[in-house]
């Protein structure tokens, strides 16, 4: 049992304090945000992740899980301090460590006994050694202390699952001792354990993020052959996947990566990397073939529809992807972006996003499922791969829409039942362009 601090009750710490504290450690999440530290405390969630609220609840229970918005009540106590906070895209693109610096500072006024800092935070290559100055330069007695990477590789949705069945933890620093306390947090789970140096740690991050964006980049370069070659894209995927070199998993073709993660940390890689002398041309390429992916869904509705203006398009699904609210450069923001500036109005429906999308978008009418959302729409878009959107009666939706058109961003239905229907079906990467829709 260790006496845990957890700075940030973001998505990443709040995943982290719950699991660690899932394991047997009195673990303390700390957070400046006084109203989301004291919502906790009444077990009121901020963000919807499946299993959470439960875990939450019991460590609470069993005294394991406190939440606080004070350094100086938590920091004095503890053996271990994890930093957690955001990481946000300034304005080229670099990563904000503001949050970072402010977080290492609070830390260092408040050390009273020996300690060691976890980064878990995405942060530039460096970031690390930073930390450690900015502690020494604040610390207010002469206490010992190491910094130690730990990046995370948690996905929205399944982060309980990834924490506790990880692929691997990577813990960087230059201190074997701090590497191994931190390395025995994590023996019960049983996975391998690579430890290597602190930049090396944070760039292994940055490099796994970049090659699953890039993976997914690449399939959506090949369903864009395949449509001009009349190929299908998802039996090509099923054919590589089952290459062990490959493997089939980020080799879903559709509207591009989205989220919280994968196009800040590309950029950032992006721009550290010009910015100490290298050329990184295949992630400025793997950007593009990303946002092409949006610009394609609405060149398939205007050469259905002979244009935009006045149409009527219906979103299906606002989250980055499913399972999730988050709404952070979510592809449903781009592609909505263009519809309007085409001249189309939106009207969306997402099980869950909806209330997070009333504050971030304009302009768009929201519906109360996904056949009021097609209801009366020319042409109708699957953004988000929700599960409801799999079952849909399409017979039903297809009789309700003014022109069936419909662009299936996520490969979720099966072309040739949709075309029987007397749908104008377009997956990605799916079939040769079909023709314009029938006025109905
Ligand atoms: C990602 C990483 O997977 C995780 O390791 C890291 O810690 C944070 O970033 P997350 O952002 O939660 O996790 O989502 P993920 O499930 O990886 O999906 C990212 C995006 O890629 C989504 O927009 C998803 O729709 C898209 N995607 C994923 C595809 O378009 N095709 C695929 O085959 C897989």
């Amino acid at each position: 049992m260790r006496n845990i601090v957890i700075v940030g009750s973001g998505y990443v710490g709040l995943v982290t304090a719950t699991c660690l504290a899932d394991l047997g450690n009195r673990v303390v999440g700390l957070d400046c945000d006084e109203e989301k530290t004291e919502s906790l405390r009444r077990g009121a969630m901020p963000i919807y992740e499946p299993g959470l609220e439960e875990r939450v609840l019991r460590n609470r229970q069993a005294d394991r899980l406190f939440f606080t918005s004070s350094y100086r009540e938590a920091i004095p106590e503890a053996e271990l301090v994890f930093i957690a906070v955001g990481t946000p895209a300034g304005a080229v693109g670099q990563a904000d460590l503001h949050y970072v610096e402010e977080a290492a500072r609070s830390i260092a006024e408040n050390i009273a006994n020996p300690l060691t800092v976890i980064n878990k935070s995405t942060v530039p290559i460096g970031t690390g050694d930073l930390v450690a100055d900015i502690i020494r330069q604040h610390a207010r007695c002469p206490v010992p202390f190491a910094v130690v990477s730990n990046p995370e590789f948690l996905r929205e949705g399944s982060a309980i699952n990834d924490f506790m069945h990880p692929d691997r933890v990577v813990l960087g620093s230059t201190d074997r001792g701090a590497a191994e306390t931190v390395a025995e947090l994590y023996r019960p789970l049983k996975c391998p354990i690579l430890v290597t140096d602190l930049r090396t740690a944070e760039m292994i991050k940055y490099a796994s993020n970049a090659f699953l964006a890039t993976k997914i980049s690449f399939i959506n370069e090949m369903a864009a052959i395949c449509e001009h070659l009349g190929a299908d894209v998802k039996l090509v995927a099923a054919g590589m996947g089952l290459d062990r070199r490959i493997g089939p998993a980020f080799l879903d073709a559709g509207i591009g990566w989205g989220g919280s993660c994968f196009p800040k940390d590309v950029r950032a890689l992006v721009n550290m990397a010009a910015n100490h002398g290298a050329h990184p041309q295949l992630l400025r390429a793997v950007t593009e073939i990303n946002l092409d992916q949006r610009r394609q869904v609405v060149i398939k509705l205007k050469q259905s529809l002979g244009g935009l203006r006045g149409r009527v398009i219906g979103v299906l699904g606002l989250a980055f992807k499913p399972n999730t609210d988050d709404m952070r450069d979510a592809p449903s923001r781009d592609i909505i972006a263009l519809l309007q500036a085409e001249g189309a109005g939106v009207r969306a429906y997402d099980p869950v996003a909806m209330d997070v999308a009333r504050k971030q978008l304009d302009g768009v009418t929201y519906r109360a499922d996904a056949y009021d959302a097609a209801s009366g729409c020319d042409g109708l878009v699957v953004v988000t791969e929700w599960n409801e959107f799999k079952q849909l009666d399409m017979g039903t939706i297809k009789r309700s829409m003014r022109r069936p058109v419909l662009v299936d961003g996520r490969n979720i239905y099966d072309p040739e039942q949709m075309a029987e229907l007397g749908l104008v079906y377009w997956g990605i990467g799916r079939c040769a362009p079909v023709p314009e829709a029938p006025a109905s």
